[in-house]
Protein backbone atom coordinates (compact mmCIF):
# COMPACT_ATOMS: atom_id res chain seq x y z
CA UNK A 1 0.00 0.00 0.00
CA UNK A 2 1.27 3.84 -0.75
CA UNK A 3 2.64 5.48 2.59
CA UNK A 4 -0.04 7.67 4.38
CA UNK A 5 -2.56 6.61 2.59
CA UNK A 6 -5.75 5.52 5.45
CA UNK A 7 -8.65 4.06 3.76
CA UNK A 8 -11.77 4.46 5.99
CA UNK A 9 -13.76 1.34 7.13
CA UNK A 10 -16.11 2.47 10.31
CA UNK A 11 -19.36 3.68 10.15
CA UNK A 12 -19.62 2.79 6.49
CA UNK A 13 -22.66 0.93 4.95
CA UNK A 14 -21.53 -2.99 4.92
CA UNK A 15 -21.61 -4.93 1.29
CA UNK A 16 -24.23 -7.29 3.30
CA UNK A 17 -26.46 -4.21 3.81
CA UNK A 18 -26.42 -3.12 0.30
CA UNK A 19 -26.69 -6.61 -1.11
CA UNK A 20 -29.57 -7.53 0.99
CA UNK A 21 -31.25 -4.08 -0.06
CA UNK A 22 -30.77 -5.41 -3.56
CA UNK A 23 -31.84 -8.61 -3.36
CA UNK A 24 -28.78 -10.32 -4.71
CA UNK A 25 -25.18 -10.63 -4.27
CA UNK A 26 -22.59 -8.53 -5.80
CA UNK A 27 -19.93 -9.57 -8.43
CA UNK A 28 -18.18 -9.80 -11.46
CA UNK A 29 -18.93 -11.48 -14.48
CA UNK A 30 -15.68 -11.11 -16.65
CA UNK A 31 -16.20 -11.52 -20.55
CA UNK A 32 -13.14 -12.45 -22.56
CA UNK A 33 -13.10 -13.15 -26.05
CA UNK A 34 -11.79 -11.97 -29.24
CA UNK A 35 -12.82 -8.44 -30.87
CA UNK A 36 -16.15 -9.18 -32.95
CA UNK A 37 -16.88 -12.08 -30.93
CA UNK A 38 -20.09 -10.62 -29.48
CA UNK A 39 -19.05 -9.94 -25.58
CA UNK A 40 -20.34 -6.12 -25.96
CA UNK A 41 -23.35 -7.29 -27.29
CA UNK A 42 -24.00 -10.38 -25.21
CA UNK A 43 -23.12 -7.65 -22.55
CA UNK A 44 -25.68 -5.68 -23.37
CA UNK A 45 -28.11 -7.87 -24.02
CA UNK A 46 -28.08 -9.21 -20.15
CA UNK A 47 -27.39 -5.85 -18.55
CA UNK A 48 -30.77 -5.58 -19.97
CA UNK A 49 -32.75 -8.52 -18.59
CA UNK A 50 -31.56 -8.05 -15.21
CA UNK A 51 -32.29 -4.32 -15.22
CA UNK A 52 -35.83 -5.68 -16.02
CA UNK A 53 -35.57 -7.90 -13.49
CA UNK A 54 -34.76 -5.39 -10.54
CA UNK A 55 -31.45 -6.39 -10.83
CA UNK A 56 -28.32 -3.85 -10.05
CA UNK A 57 -26.53 -4.38 -13.26
CA UNK A 58 -24.01 -2.34 -14.90
CA UNK A 59 -21.46 -3.12 -17.71
CA UNK A 60 -17.72 -2.23 -18.01
CA UNK A 61 -16.96 -2.16 -21.95
CA UNK A 62 -13.52 -1.68 -23.58
CA UNK A 63 -14.27 1.06 -26.30
CA UNK A 64 -16.17 2.84 -23.39
CA UNK A 65 -13.93 2.78 -20.96
CA UNK A 66 -10.60 3.35 -23.24
CA UNK A 67 -12.38 6.77 -24.23
CA UNK A 68 -12.71 7.73 -20.64
CA UNK A 69 -10.51 6.38 -17.63
CA UNK A 70 -7.99 4.07 -20.24
CA UNK A 71 -7.75 7.05 -23.14
CA UNK A 72 -4.01 7.25 -22.34
CA UNK A 73 -3.62 3.15 -23.10
CA UNK A 74 -3.21 1.58 -26.34
CA UNK A 75 -2.49 -2.18 -27.47
CA UNK A 76 0.59 -3.46 -26.44
CA UNK A 77 0.89 -6.15 -23.97
CA UNK A 78 1.49 -3.97 -21.53
CA UNK A 79 -1.13 -1.08 -22.16
CA UNK A 80 -3.64 -4.24 -21.83
CA UNK A 81 -2.48 -5.37 -18.97
CA UNK A 82 -2.71 -1.91 -17.27
CA UNK A 83 -6.42 -1.30 -18.68
CA UNK A 84 -6.95 -4.70 -17.36
CA UNK A 85 -5.97 -3.97 -13.98
CA UNK A 86 -7.72 -0.35 -13.49
CA UNK A 87 -11.29 -2.28 -14.74
CA UNK A 88 -10.59 -4.87 -12.11
CA UNK A 89 -10.30 -2.21 -9.50
CA UNK A 90 -12.93 -0.17 -10.34
CA UNK A 91 -15.35 -3.61 -11.10
CA UNK A 92 -14.34 -4.55 -7.45
CA UNK A 93 -15.93 -0.86 -6.11
CA UNK A 94 -19.01 -1.41 -7.71
CA UNK A 95 -19.43 -5.29 -6.57
CA UNK A 96 -18.88 -3.64 -3.03
CA UNK A 97 -21.75 -1.77 -3.82
CA UNK A 98 -23.63 -5.15 -4.62
CA UNK A 99 -23.23 -4.62 -8.23
CA UNK A 100 -23.21 -7.56 -10.67
CA UNK A 101 -20.73 -5.77 -12.97
CA UNK A 102 -20.33 -7.16 -16.70
CA UNK A 103 -16.87 -6.41 -18.40
CA UNK A 104 -16.22 -7.03 -21.29
CA UNK A 105 -12.54 -7.37 -22.51
CA UNK A 106 -10.81 -9.04 -24.56
CA UNK A 107 -8.20 -9.04 -22.06
CA UNK A 108 -6.11 -11.91 -24.16
CA UNK A 109 -3.93 -13.38 -21.62
CA UNK A 110 -4.40 -16.38 -18.75
CA UNK A 111 -1.58 -14.18 -16.75
CA UNK A 112 -4.09 -10.61 -17.05
CA UNK A 113 -7.44 -12.84 -16.01
CA UNK A 114 -5.87 -14.31 -13.05
CA UNK A 115 -4.87 -10.59 -12.25
CA UNK A 116 -8.62 -10.21 -12.30
CA UNK A 117 -9.39 -12.99 -10.18
CA UNK A 118 -6.68 -11.24 -7.54
CA UNK A 119 -7.77 -8.33 -7.37
CA UNK A 120 -11.32 -9.03 -7.08
CA UNK A 121 -10.95 -11.97 -5.04
CA UNK A 122 -11.69 -15.38 -6.57
CA UNK A 123 -15.52 -15.70 -5.06
CA UNK A 124 -16.41 -12.79 -6.83
CA UNK A 125 -14.59 -13.64 -10.05
CA UNK A 126 -17.02 -15.54 -12.73
CA UNK A 127 -14.91 -15.77 -15.87
CA UNK A 128 -17.02 -16.43 -18.94
CA UNK A 129 -15.44 -17.20 -22.43
CA UNK A 130 -17.24 -15.68 -25.43
CA UNK A 131 -16.56 -18.51 -27.75
CA UNK A 132 -16.32 -17.15 -31.35
CA UNK A 133 -13.84 -18.81 -33.52
CA UNK A 134 -11.92 -16.34 -35.56
CA UNK A 135 -13.06 -17.21 -38.70
CA UNK A 136 -16.33 -16.24 -37.45
CA UNK A 137 -15.33 -12.76 -36.22
CA UNK A 138 -13.15 -12.08 -38.77
CA UNK A 139 -16.50 -13.43 -41.41
CA UNK A 140 -18.23 -10.52 -39.37
CA UNK A 141 -16.07 -8.09 -39.08
CA UNK A 142 -18.39 -5.45 -37.94
CA UNK A 143 -15.86 -2.74 -37.14
CA UNK A 144 -13.56 -3.93 -40.28
CA UNK A 145 -11.19 -3.97 -37.79
CA UNK A 146 -9.98 -7.30 -38.94
CA UNK A 147 -9.85 -6.24 -42.49
CA UNK A 148 -7.28 -3.12 -41.16
CA UNK A 149 -5.17 -5.65 -39.13
CA UNK A 150 -4.91 -7.94 -42.02
CA UNK A 151 -3.23 -5.12 -44.47
CA UNK A 152 -1.18 -4.16 -41.50
CA UNK A 153 -2.53 -1.13 -41.34
CA UNK A 154 -3.47 -2.07 -37.38
CA UNK A 155 -0.67 -3.75 -35.58
CA UNK A 156 -0.84 -5.79 -32.43
CA UNK A 157 -4.55 -6.73 -33.71
CA UNK A 158 -5.72 -9.74 -31.04
CA UNK A 159 -5.63 -13.59 -33.02
CA UNK A 160 -3.21 -11.93 -36.08
CA UNK A 161 -0.19 -10.01 -34.93
CA UNK A 162 -1.00 -10.45 -30.71
CA UNK A 163 -2.10 -13.53 -28.72
CA UNK A 164 -5.57 -15.12 -27.55
CA UNK A 165 -5.07 -17.19 -24.67
CA UNK A 166 -9.03 -19.20 -24.13
CA UNK A 167 -9.77 -19.75 -20.64
CA UNK A 168 -8.63 -23.13 -19.31
CA UNK A 169 -11.53 -23.52 -16.84
CA UNK A 170 -14.03 -21.05 -17.24
CA UNK A 171 -17.30 -20.68 -15.05
CA UNK A 172 -18.86 -20.38 -18.45
CA UNK A 173 -18.01 -21.01 -21.94
CA UNK A 174 -20.50 -19.65 -24.14
CA UNK A 175 -20.17 -21.73 -28.52
CA UNK A 176 -21.65 -18.72 -30.33
CA UNK A 177 -21.91 -19.68 -33.15
CA UNK A 178 -25.20 -21.19 -33.45
CA UNK A 179 -26.72 -19.00 -31.00
CA UNK A 180 -28.81 -16.04 -31.15
CA UNK A 181 -27.67 -13.12 -29.13
CA UNK A 182 -30.61 -13.71 -26.81
CA UNK A 183 -29.82 -17.31 -26.86
CA UNK A 184 -26.06 -16.55 -25.64
CA UNK A 185 -27.43 -13.75 -22.85
CA UNK A 186 -30.25 -16.59 -21.32
CA UNK A 187 -27.51 -19.37 -20.77
CA UNK A 188 -25.34 -16.56 -19.09
CA UNK A 189 -28.11 -15.48 -16.91
CA UNK A 190 -29.65 -18.92 -15.89
CA UNK A 191 -25.92 -19.57 -14.99
CA UNK A 192 -25.89 -16.98 -12.65
CA UNK A 193 -28.93 -19.02 -10.89
CA UNK A 194 -30.24 -15.69 -9.26
S1 LIG B 1 -7.86 -5.45 -24.02
O1 LIG B 1 -7.00 -6.39 -24.78
O2 LIG B 1 -8.71 -6.15 -23.06
O3 LIG B 1 -7.07 -4.38 -23.38
O4 LIG B 1 -8.80 -4.79 -25.13
P1 LIG B 1 -10.18 -4.01 -24.88
O5 LIG B 1 -10.02 -2.94 -23.87
O6 LIG B 1 -11.26 -5.02 -24.63
O7 LIG B 1 -10.43 -3.30 -26.27
C1 LIG B 1 -10.79 -4.03 -27.39
C2 LIG B 1 -11.50 -3.13 -28.40
O8 LIG B 1 -10.56 -2.21 -28.94
C3 LIG B 1 -10.65 -2.18 -30.36
N1 LIG B 1 -9.28 -2.43 -30.85
C4 LIG B 1 -8.56 -3.56 -30.73
N2 LIG B 1 -8.84 -4.81 -30.24
C5 LIG B 1 -7.85 -5.73 -30.28
N3 LIG B 1 -6.59 -5.51 -30.76
C6 LIG B 1 -6.29 -4.27 -31.25
N4 LIG B 1 -5.06 -4.04 -31.71
C7 LIG B 1 -7.28 -3.25 -31.26
N5 LIG B 1 -7.30 -1.96 -31.66
C8 LIG B 1 -8.51 -1.48 -31.40
C9 LIG B 1 -11.72 -3.13 -30.80
O9 LIG B 1 -12.84 -2.35 -31.13
C10 LIG B 1 -12.02 -3.95 -29.55
O10 LIG B 1 -13.44 -4.06 -29.33
P2 LIG B 1 -14.19 -5.47 -29.37
O11 LIG B 1 -15.53 -5.14 -28.76
O12 LIG B 1 -13.42 -6.46 -28.56
O13 LIG B 1 -14.29 -5.82 -30.83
Amino acid sequence: MADNIHPIHDRLVQRQEREAANGHRGGVIWLTGLSGSGKSTIAAEVERKLFERGVFARVLDGDNVRDGLNANLGFSLEDRKENTRRVAEVAKLFAETGALVLCSFVSPTREMRQMVADIVGQDDFMEVFINTPIELCEQRDVKGLYAKARAGEIKNFTGIDSPYEAPDAPFLDIKTADLSIEQAADQLIEALSL
